[in-house]
């Protein structure tokens, strides 16, 4: 693999990382897949080999410094993007024996129902797809000139607390 650009994704076995992935691909930039699962990397590796991009992949515990040290010494290129997808929701259920809490995509999918907000005005809640097509663009070439801006992706959320939180406006009578 030639050297390059590349951008590091970890949580790339799953949701989010992996549609991410392979979005970013797709655009020409080379992807070090970082998760603590083999499985799901291996998965992953193959989509963003099928959509034409270029992959390498690390398995690395990101709660475990050394170990992501030890992977991205690994990295054959410049870093030039990072996506922290990695993550788990623990107090909801106990952490199985001797490996990782539940994983979040799971948990969310499962209880999809009760957790859309009337403020969403799409009436449903966000897949991996929504998010990791605003992240690969802002990582992408496309966004080479975007800097410091936070983009809501969430169904409208944001914009309608927003709207709720104004102050009504009076329209006073210059003449009065
Ligand atoms: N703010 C929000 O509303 C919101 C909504 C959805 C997701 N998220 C965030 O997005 C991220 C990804 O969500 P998802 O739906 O893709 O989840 P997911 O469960 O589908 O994928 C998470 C991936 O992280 C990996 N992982 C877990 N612990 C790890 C560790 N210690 N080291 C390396 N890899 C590890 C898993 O193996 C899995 O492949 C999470 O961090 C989550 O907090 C936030």
């Amino acid at each position: 693999m030639p050297t390059s650009d590349i951008a590091v994704i970890t949580g790339a076995g799953s949701g989010i990382g992996a549609n991410t992935a392979v979005r970013l691909a797709r655009t020409g930039v080379t992807v070090a897949l970082l998760d603590v699962n083999q499985e799901g990397l291996d998965r992953t590796d193959k989509s963003v080999q099928r959509a034409g991009g270029q992959a390498i992949t690390l398995v690395a515990d990101v709660g475990d410094p050394d170990s992501v040290a030890d992977a991205l010494g690994r990295v054959p290129g410049d870093v030039v993007g990072l996506l922290n997808g990695a993550g788990v929701i623990v107090p909801l259920r106990e952490p199985r024996p001797g490996g990782h809490g539940p994983q979040l995509g799971h948990v969310l999918r499962s209880r999809r129902s009760q957790l859309i907000d009337p403020r969403n005005t799409h009436g449903r809640i966000g897949q991996p797809e929504d998010v990791a097509d605003v992240i690969a663009f802002l990582l992408g070439p496309a966004a080479a000139f975007v800097t410091g801006v936070d983009i809501p992706v969430d169904g409208g959320f944001v914009s309608q607390v927003h709207l709720e939180s104004q102050v009504p406006i009076i329209a006073l009578d210059s003449q009065q």
